[in-house]
């Protein structure tokens, strides 16, 4: 097991990632004509979120709620209660909550944004201030709503897609202090981490970096909380690259993490290898008690929070399956395979490798745009005529507009994400995607911008349509 910082490769295994499992069930995927594709993209005014799934070959927008699950998650779908109040699937997955993550107190959600708004708004008031280790577009939003301005509090690196820093999801400590003593500790209601930092390109933080974290929140009396969704991921890049951690399992470092935290929340749909569901997850009573009460006014009563049983039981299997080392991987594996193959030919990607997906340096690729002219969306379109693989952009449309001024957010990282499901592709058709990136790569020169013809108010990169210039 090597300790140094930032391979782009698993280390654990030396010859191959291959998948620990073997495919018992297929659904058939669907080749289109470049003509189809065209006439599908300009229907979805060239917002990838708005294609129907069946004109997509390779879908790869996103790894939420498109895992593929295991014969014994869809055995424990059988064992669900639906009972309305007191489900025992509730209880199996608070036990293995506790079990996994120690936290006491479990509320269920629908997914991960229910928990991102009952926390917001059990703990934050108007005024406020959450410092955190770069925005994510739903957390952000329910912070905003609940009242508070969110601070950005990541290391430098972070937004530098060239920087090798093996840790860029690590808070920068001084920038946190900075604006603990501008705003006050009563204005901060938490500091609000995630493990890994989704729109870094899935970078983690370090153990060592965490700790330092919650030291200052203490010296300073402000609650910690993580955002969880990828913390098993996190917990593989720490046992890969942080000195002193490879004797630990990603067990043993997943549940570091939650003890060095107040609570956290998770939207299960990632790590936790289901298709919908998410939770909160506290050591606080009196926090628990608020926040379980608003689940039964947005979510559904305290016991199921918006979840039939049977997704509860799939959870709490799907917990446990994410926390294996041959999965993870096989997992992270498979994202560096197609990582390398871009790397190799010279294509501008976010480095070192993340976890959940490739991020491609759009600014990079298509130097000759301005981001107004929104290069990463078009670039995520490109993609899509040239193969029909579907990929999200992750720049200057998902920053949205700050509500203050309403002026575009300028994020200096301008990328398109290629999100990889887990367990549900094959190295062929990572291999099919590395062709596509490389073939709209030779052309990028001739490759145009967009105008912005539709937005919407909130979450704008869901619903906002387009036209090429
Ligand atoms: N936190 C992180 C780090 C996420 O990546 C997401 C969702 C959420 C919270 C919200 O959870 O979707 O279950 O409501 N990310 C998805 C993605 C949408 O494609 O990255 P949710």
């Amino acid at each position: 097991m090597s300790q140094t910082p930032s391979p782009d490769r698993p280390t654990t295994r030396r010859h191959s990632w291959a998948e620990p499992y073997k495919i018992k069930m297929v659904e058939p995927l669907q080749v289109t004509s470049r003509a189809e594709r065209e006439s599908a993209l300009a229907g979805a005014g060239w917002n990838t979120f708005l294609l129907r799934s069946r004109d997509v070959y390779i879908d790869l927008l996103t790894d939420s709620g498109t895992n593929a699950m295991s014969q014994e998650q869809w055995a424990a779908l059988m064992l669900g209660d639906e009972a309305y109040a007191g489900s025992e699937s509730f209880y199996r997955l608070e036990r293995t909550i506790q079990e996994v993550y120690g936290y006491p107190f479990v509320v269920p959600t629908h997914q991960g944004r229910g928990a991102e708004h009952i926390i917001s708004q059990v703990l934050i008031s108007p005024g406020d201030v959450v410092p955190g280790n770069m925005y994510f577009t739903t957390t952000r939003l329910h912070q905003e709503l609940a009242g508070a301005a969110f601070v950005d509090v990541i290391v430098d690196e972070a937004h530098d897609p060239a920087s090798e820093h093996p840790f860029k999801g690590d808070v920068d400590l001084d920038k946190l202090q900075r604006v603990i003593d501008e705003h006050g500790a009563e204005r901060i209601p938490y500091v609000s981490i995630a493990v890994t930092v989704n729109m870094a390109g899935g970078q983690p933080m370090s153990l060592a970096n965490i700790v330092a974290v919650r030291e200052l929140c203490d010296r300073n009396g402000v609650p910690l909380y993580c955002d969880i969704t990828r913390i098993a991921e996190n917990a593989w890049f720490i046992r890969e690259r942080e000195p002193g951690c490879a004797q630990l399992s990603v067990a043993e470092i997943v549940r570091r993490i939650c003890d060095l935290t107040d609570g956290a929340w998770m939207s299960a749909k990632k790590d936790a290898l289901v298709n919908i569901g998410g939770f909160l997850a506290v050591r606080d009573e009196g926090v628990f008690d608020e926040a379980r009460n608003l689940c039964v006014v947005y979510e559904g009563l305290h016991t199921y929070g918006g979840l039939a049983g049977r997704d509860m039981e799939a959870i709490a299997q799907g917990i446990r399956e994410s926390i294996a080392q041959a999965h993870l991987d096989a997992r992270i594996g498979q994202v560096h395979y197609l990582g390398q193959q871009l790397v190799r030919e010279g294509v501008p990607v976010v480095r070192p490798l993340g976890g959940h997906a490739v991020f491609l340096d759009a600014a990079g690729i298509l130097a000759h745009l301005p981001q107004d002219q929104f290069p990463a969306q078009r670039l995520a379109g490109e993609l899509y005529l040239e193969a029909g693989v579907r990929t999200m952009e992750r720049g200057i449309v998902s920053a949205g507009r700050d509500p203050r001024t309403g002026e575009h957010r300028r994020p200096r990282l301008e990328l398109v994400r290629i999100t990889i499901p887990r367990r549900v592709y094959t190295q062929a058709h990572m291999d099919v995607t590395a062709d596509a990136v490389l073939a709209v790569w030779d052309r990028r020169a001739s490759v145009g911008g967009l105008d912005m013809t539709f937005e919407p108010k909130y979450l704008r990169f869901f619903q906002a349509r387009f036209a090429p210039r």
